[in-house]
């Protein structure tokens, strides 16, 4: 499923020194795995999961997604496969404010489908699905952070991506919204999707199969 090959990852900052986030990463990851990755603020997590998820070329090494060296093909080619073959979650959601929680879920099948109408009905599926079935209508503004993060999980899924990439999902959730999140992560695993998921908590790493360690940028027992 995914193949990193002694990725590096150079930044320069404001001092216009070079930093390093990523330091020679070789990571395998099978498909239907749950993998986490663990680390300190700073270790290179997000990093990591940019490169992973086609929105960041690597200084060095190749990524292969699904058989194919992602950063050898067109920037198109990468901005098909976030659209339809990768989920992406975020700590702050990323929801579009304005819009109900129905319309952001139904946001990336608009723009595969071309259909408002069908986009819309499998919506509304995966919010039931996800018990947010008295929210559709309501904007995200009203609502609860859990509630919001499990609207960004529906949207993640809505065009059945082959792999969920998740940077740091559970840190602005309490203690029993990050076990229901952690959860949700573990069904959708079990439905056959791959998941990544990055953060700084071994407990909330721990929901995953395989635990990876990353630490100034460089990761133990890739695999
Ligand atoms: N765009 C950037 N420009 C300069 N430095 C960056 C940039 N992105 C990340 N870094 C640096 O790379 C390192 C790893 O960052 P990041 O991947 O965000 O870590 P984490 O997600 O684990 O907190 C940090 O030292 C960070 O300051
Ligand atoms: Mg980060």
């Amino acid at each position: 499923m995914l193949e990193l090959n002694s990725v590096t990852q150079q930044f320069r900052n404001n001092q216009k020194e070079t930093v390093t986030a990523l330091s020679d990463v070789s990571l395998k990851v099978q498909e239907g795995e749950f993998v986490s990755i663990v680390g300190p603020s700073g270790s290179g997590k997000s990093t990591l999961l940019f490169i992973t998820g086609a929105l960041l070329r690597p200084t060095k090494g190749e990524v292969y997604l699904m058989g194919e060296d992602i950063y050898a093909h067109p920037a198109s080619y990468r901005a098909g496969l976030r659209l339809e073959r990768i989920g992406f979650v975020f700590q702050t959601f990323n929801l579009i404010p304005y819009l109900n929680a129905l319309d952001n879920v139904a946001l990336p099948a608009v723009l595969t489908t071309g259909s408002r109408r069908k986009a819309t009905e499998k919506a509304e599926e995966l919010l039931r699905r996800f018990g947010l079935g008295h929210r559709l209508n309501h904007r995200v503004s009203e609502l609860s952070v859990g509630e919001r993060q499990r609207v960004a999980i529906c949207r993640s899924v809505i065009n059945e991506p082959a792999l969920i990439l998740a940077d740091e999902p559970t840190g602005n959730l309490d203690p029993e919204m990050t076990h229901e999140v952690m959860n949700l992560f573990a069904e959708l695993n079990r439905n056959g999707i791959t998941v990544i998921i990055v953060t700084h908590e071994e407990a909330v790493a721990s929901y995953a199969e395989r635990v990876l360690h990353l630490r100034g940028g460089i990761l133990q027992n890739g695999g």
